[in-house]
Order: C-alpha cells, then sequence, then structure tokens
C-alpha cells in the first residue's frame, strides 16, 4: 500500500481509543487533494475495506447517503481491495422486471463500482440473496433471473479481477481469488445451503497449491456461520449444518471467515474459527442480540502488515464517520440452536490461536 495511506491508517487506528472527530480531520484533508490510483498489494502488506448490505428497498437504484459516504472514505483511504458480502442490488422479488434488475446493477455500477475503480480499487464480491438467492423449490432457483443478472453484470465487470481468479468456473457465486499475501475463497452463501458438492469444492480450494502457506486467508460468504442480530436468529438467515463447513474451515487453516446478511458489525470466535460479522454500509440497522447496541451502518478497514503478521481491524460508524469501539457490544451472543459467538479481539496475529 501507499505510505501516505499506511500512516493515515495507522493514525486511525490509535485515535480509536480518544474521542472527538479522528475523521473529520482526515476527510477534509485528503479531500483537498486528488488521489491517484491506488497502490497494488505489495508483498509488505494489505489494506483491506469490507463492506456489505447496501441495498435499499426492493427494485431501488439509488443508494443511501451512507453508502456514498463509504464508497468516498474507501477512495480517501487508499484500500487496496474491496471485498463486498453480498448484497449490492435490491432484488429477491418475483415481480420485479428484467430491465428493473438491469437498472438495479446499473445503479450499482454507478454509484459503487465506477467510483472504486477509478480510484483503481478492485471490487471482490460475494451474492446475497437479493442478488441472486441460491434458493431452491423441486429443483430449480426460485429467484434465477436475479440470479442470471448478477452472472451477467460481474461477468462484464470480471477485467478488473481476472488477473486473481484461479477457481473461477462459478464465478460471481463461488470462486478463488489470489495476489501476493492474500487467498480469498468467495463461498455462495446466498441462502442457507451450502451443499456438500459446494462443501467438497471448499475443501479443494483451500487445500489448492495456489495457497501459499504465508497467505492471509479469507473465506467470504453471505449468511453466517451463526446468528448475531435480532431477527436473524432462525432457519434461512444463517448457513444450515455449519458444524461440518466449520470443521472443514478450521482443519485448512482459514484466518477469517466475513458474512453480511445480519446488519451488525459483531467481531467474535464461534466455533473455533475467526468471523467477522460486517454492519450493513446501507439501510436496516439490527440490535445485536441480548443488547442495547444497534449497529450504524458502517464498513471495516482490515490492514495486514506481513512484517509483523499483525492484522488490525477498524470499523466507522458511517453516520458520524467515527471509528466504532466494540467494548459496548456484549461479550457473547448465545441462542439456543446456534452456535455461541464470542467477541474477540480487533488485533490479532495470522496463525496464532484464537
Ligand atoms: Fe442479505
Amino acid at each position: 500500500m501507499k505510505q501516505t495511506g499506511r500512516r493515515t491508517f495507522l493514525r486511525l487506528i490509535a485515535g480509536a481509543a480518544v474521542s472527538g472527530s479522528v475523521l473529520d480531520g482526515l476527510l477534509q484533508k485528503t479531500g483537498s487533494h486528488p488521489l491517484g490510483p491506488a497502490s497494488a498489494p505489495t508483498a509488505e502488506g494489505l489494506k483491506l475495506g469490507l463492506i456489505s448490505d447496501l441495498n435499499g428497498s426492493y427494485g431501488s437504484t439509488n443508494y443511501s447517503s451512507a453508502v456514498e459516504r463509504g464508497v468516498t472514505l474507501l477512495r480517501q483511504q487508499e484500500a487496496d481491495l474491496v471485498l463486498c458480502a453480498g448484497d449490492m442490488v435490491a432484488g429477491q422479488k418475483r415481480s420485479l422486471t428484467n430491465s428493473q434488475l438491469e437498472a438495479m446493477w446499473a445503479g450499482f455500477e454507478q454509484s459503487v463500482r465506477a467510483p472504486l475503480e477509478k480510484a483503481g480499487i478492485a471490487l471482490i464480491p460475494a451474492i446475497g440473496n437479493h442478488d441472486g438467492s441460491s434458493q431452491q423449490h423441486q429443483g430449480r432457483w426460485i429467484y434465477g433471473r436475479e440470479r442470471h443478472q448478477a452472472d451477467l453484470f460481474w461477468r462484464k465487470h470480471r477485467g478488473d479481477l481476472q488477473s486473481g481468479l484461479i477457481d473461477s468456473e462459478r464465478f460471481p457465486f463461488q470462486y478463488v481469488w489470489k495476489r501476493p499475501g492474500l487467498f480469498v475463497v468467495v463461498i455462495d452463501a446466498s441462502s442457507a445451503n451450502v451443499d456438500s458438492s459446494q462443501r467438497q469444492w471448499i475443501e479443494k480450494a483451500l487445500n489448492s497449491t495456489h495457497r501459499h502457506p504465508d497467505d492471509l486467508c479469507l473465506v467470504m460468504g453471505h449468511l453466517p456461520l451463526t446468528a448475531v442480530s435480532e431477527g436473524r436468529a432462525r432457519a434461512g438467515e444463517c448457513i444450515a449444518n455449519p458444524q461440518g463447513l466449520a470443521g472443514l474451515l478450521r482443519r485448512a487453516g482459514v484466518d477469517l471467515v466475513i458474512s453480511g446478511h445480519h446488519h451488525a458489525w459483531y467481531p467474535s470466535e464461534s466455533l473455533g474459527l475467526r468471523l467477522l460479522s460486517l454492519g450493513a454500509m446501507g439501510s436496516g440497522p439490527r440490535r445485536i442480540i441480548g443488547s442495547g447496541v444497534i449497529s450504524p451502518p458502517s464498513l471495516t478497514l482490515l490492514e495486514w502488515s506481513r512484517a509483523s503478521e499483525l492484522i488490525s481491524e477498524m470499523t466507522i460508524d458511517l453516520n458520524t464517520m467515527q471509528p466504532m469501539t466494540h467494548h459496548d457490544q456484549p461479550a457473547q451472543v448465545s441462542v439456543p440452536g446456534f452456535p455461541v459467538a464470542r467477541r474477540r479481539s480487533l488485533q490479532w496475529q495470522r496463525a496464532s490461536p484464537i
């Protein structure tokens, strides 16, 4: 990453513990200097922007001001890459016409993907239930038209990602993406059903010879392995039968599992894995189970220093533009029928015990 961007990020990390508008000065400062294209990820480290759940109401082609602020922040922060855990558009309604679906993706292109691309920031997508749910009925996709439109859009825009794609036969639903130091497995968790054939594919992907032992290994899918927010602790809102999948990910030494859909930022440990539930960047803030904390629109910045092996995460409230603290979050989220999730540290080392 560029050194200026790295210094700024470190200042943000340092500023997280203090009050006052840490980002105000940053935004004013960077806003007055047009930015050039972001640098390619280097061997020294990476800065990733992690976003999810941008969509508004069904059929909407516009994005909220929080999404706009988030995209601006990612450009100003000169993220090396942006990973999106799904729900980029507002489909999953059978009355939406093909032209409405196309118009929504055109809106996403205009408001999110193109502005990032212009700043030299590639966007790595996972498909969410509103983008193209994998729910089936009698062996057929219920939202086949949504899946077709998502497929068309991302195949048209895969140019940025082309050099890193390894196993892309099922892109954009399931694929592997790699850059020096980074290995990302994107899974199709656009419904609760991550079936046995996909689990076999995931296992094979994680054990691929393309994966270097020192790579930061991320798995990203839309639905999480366990419940985090109120209203989402029910069948269909989390990956079904998560234990077997978690065991597979654990054995493969996955560093972090990233998900969306629950609209609540909660960094946790569960099932022997390090999890990150992302807050919604757009609308629909949700309360974390067992607490009074409602997760505002947010995005997460993750910086990895290869030299120190240290990963630092910072989540920004897109209403206040302040770094968020997780100390007021519950120490654990425990719901009958779902694996317990325990709050974890925002700084950690690769390959260290959780
Ligand atoms: Fe979702």
